[in-house]
């Protein structure tokens, strides 16, 4: 396998003060299946996902739970393991920060940044929003008709005075400027990427990089008052997954500098400013790109516990079905934008492009090789015609298209592409009209059913990475061998050989009941 066929991509790692929800989902979700897309262009991926368990906002969630923090955080990161087994997601491993591993990758990086002289002793008074575990200037912070005093996210801010650990990010601005001109497709969308520029531009100012006030953190090196700011060990786990600070291990040397690491737009700046930064002045390569998608709604509403409309993944899979809401999230909303969860709109996905576009294309189709020939997969024969050229092109066509979308995480276009197969399957069916031809020209027939068995075959296959198991039981009815279900099998030389017996057909996605369809929101 060629260097370049290696792809590192992660996950945020996820909080462990709450339970998952549909914000979780997502992030893991997409990197799901640009994953699973990837295996299938025959990469050596390495995906990684995992919980963040230190910091003061764990540490006060263990308090509330009465609970120490190490049990809590056991109990807790237990349920993003559950999350991402209902999901399906396919990650190839799962870090949790308080593993000792991650604790020695995160003092390295910390002694490399002290060993390069990034890192001062000083002392911090300013605001610290716990829920962000995040700094913020004074003009950032509004105080609000109930006399508390927020940061821009809304996370309630309080006063901090205590002797802290630096890093020299002052001092970065220009090499951070450089770095995003040189790297265009650093950092992804190209309005995030317009706005990290912007902040950096602004100026940046050194970041405190150690607390002393609550213990639950690891240690700073040769400093046992201090446990480090828990954006800088977070962030660290991205290194720690391939062995940092064994650098010449075969994961580090393998996988580093990482591809691509998806984050949401609310935690652009650590990923986009703060991470190179640390990493440059540490004598890593920074990674290769960051992408930032938008944030749910739900009805309409910003999702939020105190309103109580918060989304529970696990709930939405039981009610909807695991992949419909896995083509949902990544058809609804073209990835990098903001997005509605509506009861409305998932019905409207699950009938229209899953039950009536898909669904019922696989069902036709199955159905008449069944009853007209027996269930065996008939033979294409009398020559193709220019319709079925047409349709077999542009299903051929579907896998470079589908690349270069994923390539920019574009998962709604890739889709999109896809569909538009479908629905040109579909109106080939209705203009060929099996159902007819049979009557008067059998060859003909068989010709057009076989058209539409291979061109069902590639889309199934090119659908895997987003509805694996469903697209699994389109392939299963074309009898489609599972050891031949790769892009490298798209070609026709894979083609579903004639004669081949066909399973009884099956709905592979119901419809949704209108009375259900009716019903207000989870
Ligand atoms: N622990 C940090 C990440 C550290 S990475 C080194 C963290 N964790 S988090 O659990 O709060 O959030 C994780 C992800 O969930 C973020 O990417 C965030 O954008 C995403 N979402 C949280 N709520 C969301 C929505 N309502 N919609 C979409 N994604 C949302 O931040």
């Amino acid at each position: 396998m060629s260097d370049d066929k290696r792809f590192y991509l992660t996950t945020p790692i996820y909080y462990v003060n709450d339970a998952p929800h549909i914000g979780h989902a997502y992030t893991t979700l997409a990197c799901d299946a640009l994953a699973r897309f990837m295996r299938l262009d025959g990469y050596d991926v390495f995906f990684l996902t995992g919980t963040d368990e230190h910091g003061q906002k764990v540490e006060k969630s263990a308090q509330a739970a009465g609970m120490d923090p190490q049990a809590f955080t056991d109990r807790v990161s237990e349920n993003f393991r559950e999350l991402a087994k209902a999901m399906n997601f396919s990650n190839d491993a799962f870090i949790r920060t308080t593993e000792p591993r991650h604790a020695r990758a995160s003092q390295a990086i910390w002694q490399a940044l002290m060993d390069n002289g990034h890192i001062y002793l000083g002392s911090y008074s300013g605001w610290y929003a716990v829920r962000d575990e995040a700094f913020y200037d004074e003009n950032e912070i509004a105080e609000g008709e109930d006399g508390i005093r927020r940061a821009p996210s809304g996370a309630e801010a309080e006063w901090v005075e205590e002797p802290s650990y630096f890093f020299d990010l002052s001092k970065w601005q220009d090499r951070l400027l450089a770095f995003y001109e040189a790297n265009p497709d650093f950092i992804a969308p190209p309005s995030r990427r317009n706005e990290v520029v912007s902040f950096v531009k602004g100026g940046l100012k050194d970041l405190s990089i150690s607390r002393t006030s609550f213990k639950w953190g690891v240690p700073v090196p040769d400093d046992a008052d201090h446990i480090m700011y828990v954006w800088l060990d977070a962030l660290t786990n991205y290194a720690t997954a391939v062995d940092y600070p064994d650098t010449d291990s075969p994961d580090f040397s393998m996988y580093w500098p990482c591809d691509l690491h998806m984050v949401g737009k609310d935690i652009l700046r650590f990923h986009a400013v703060y991470w190179p930064a640390f990493l440059m002045g540490a004598g890593i390569d920074p990674p290769k790109r960051i992408f930032a998608h938008g944030w749910w709604t739900n009805e309409g509403q910003k999702i939020s516990k105190s309103i109580g409309n918060i989304i529970d993944p696990f709930e939405v899979i039981e009610r909807y079905g695991l992949d419909q809401v896995r083509y949902f999230l990544l058809r609804e909303v073209p990835f990098g934008n903001d997005g509605d969860f509506s009861h409305r709109a998932m019905v409207n996905r699950i009938n229209g492009d899953l039950a009536n576009d898909l669904g019922n294309l696989v069902q036709r189709v199955a159905s008449m090789i069944q009853r007209y020939f027996d269930g065996t997969m008939p033979v294409h024969a009398g020559g193709h015609r220019d319709a079925d050229h047409e349709l077999l092109d542009a299903a051929s066509g579907l896998l470079e298209t589908c690349r270069d979308r994923m390539r920019a995480q574009a998962f709604h276009e890739a889709l999109d592409a896809v569909w538009s197969v479908v629905r040109q399957a579909n109106a080939y069916v209705d203009r060929q009209a099996p159902w007819a031809s049979i009557k008067e020209d059998r060859v003909r027939t068989g010709a057009v059913l076989a058209t539409l068995v291979q061109t069902i075959r590639r889309v199934a296959i090119v659908l895997q990475p987003f509805m694996p198991e469903s697209a699994g039981r389109i392939l299963d009815q074309l009898a489609v061998d599972p050891g031949r279900r790769t892009f490298a099998n798209l070609g026709s030389a894979d083609n579903v050989p004639v004669g081949t017996a066909l399973p009884k057909p099956s709905p592979v996605f119901p419809r949704m009941q209108e009375e259900t369809a009716g019903e207000a929101s989870a």
